[in-house]
């Protein structure tokens, strides 16, 4: 059995009064749905797998097969799963707060299913589909099977709709993501490891703004030592405990 979490009552506190919140959630908050982070150092995807191969246009112009399959075999494992204790006290938190706004790296889908509004999805979404050439989204119907399929307009591989090493992430996504930050009172930063920008940046531009972090994570991150509230456990059991606290008077 895990260990008891403790909530802060100012955590509380301030939550009821915070007038705009932002969480921003990474690969951790997905890890007990069964689903691999990237950096744990013995099962994250980037120690096992070699990301400038699998996660680089330029790997996938070198071996669209290679690249097409890893991507077939990472939906699989996300569809076989489901949203966690988490996700849904997420959802509870969001109805009890003002303006709850959820930034995720995550391409998993998992915040959607488990009814999470307002998520802006920063790297895209592994159940999405874009044509290689001009990055237009394509439905089932409009793609020929193949490894990968091609596009029917075009020809062109079709790639999965995330955002790969060296690219831009989807210019709205991020504006309104800054732009959240910039006025939120409380960010929370839940399972990242806070290593990756621009995602990495927000929780600056929250400090900037004048907002306080709270940071929900078993291990440290170079955020740590800027958070007002850390509580060191997984978000599976400390989010759970923030929203019964929230939701009871
Ligand atoms: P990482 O794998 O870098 O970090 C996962 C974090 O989750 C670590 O800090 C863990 O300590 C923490 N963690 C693990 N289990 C947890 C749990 N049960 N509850 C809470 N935290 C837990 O993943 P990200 O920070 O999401 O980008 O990685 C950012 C980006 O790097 C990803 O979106 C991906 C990757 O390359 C792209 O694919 C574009």
């Amino acid at each position: 059995m895990s260990a008891p979490v403790t909530v802060d009552e100012r955590l509380i506190q301030t939550l009821r009064e915070s007038a705009s919140t932002v969480f921003l959630t990474g690969a951790g908050v997905s890890a007990e749905s069964g689903i691999p982070t990237f950096r744990d150092a013995m099962a994250g995807l980037w120690s096992q797998y070699r990301p400038e191969e699998l996660a680089t246009p330029e790997g996938f112009d070198r071996d669209p097969e290679l690249v097409w399959r890893w991507y077939e075999w990472r939906r699989g494992i996300v569809s076989r799963t489901h949203p966690n204790a988490g996700h849904h006290a997420l959802r509870k938190m969001q109805d009890c707060l003002t303006d709850p706004i959820l930034v995720t790296q995550n391409v998993d889908g998992l915040h959607q299913r488990a009814g999470n509004e307002q998520t802006i999805e920063l790297h895209g979404n592994l159940f999405r589909n874009l044509c290689s050439r001009d990055m237009h989204a394509v439905t089932a119907g409009q793609l020929i099977p193949g490894v990968p399929p091609r596009c029917t307009r075009c020809g062109s591989f079709i790639r999965p709709g995330v955002v790969w090493f060296g690219e831009m992430l989807p210019a709205e996504a991020l504006e309104r993501a800054r732009e959240a930050a910039r006025r939120c009172n409380v960010f929370f930063s839940i399972g990242t490891s806070s290593q990756v920008y621009p995602a990495a940046e927000l929780a600056e531009i929250a400090l900037g703004g004048g907002a306080i972090i709270v940071e929900v994570n078993p291990e440290r991150t170079a955020l740590t030592p800027y958070a007002e509230f850390v509580l060191s456990s997984p978000s599976g059991a400390a989010l759970p405990e923030i929203a019964r606290r929230l939701g009871s008077n």
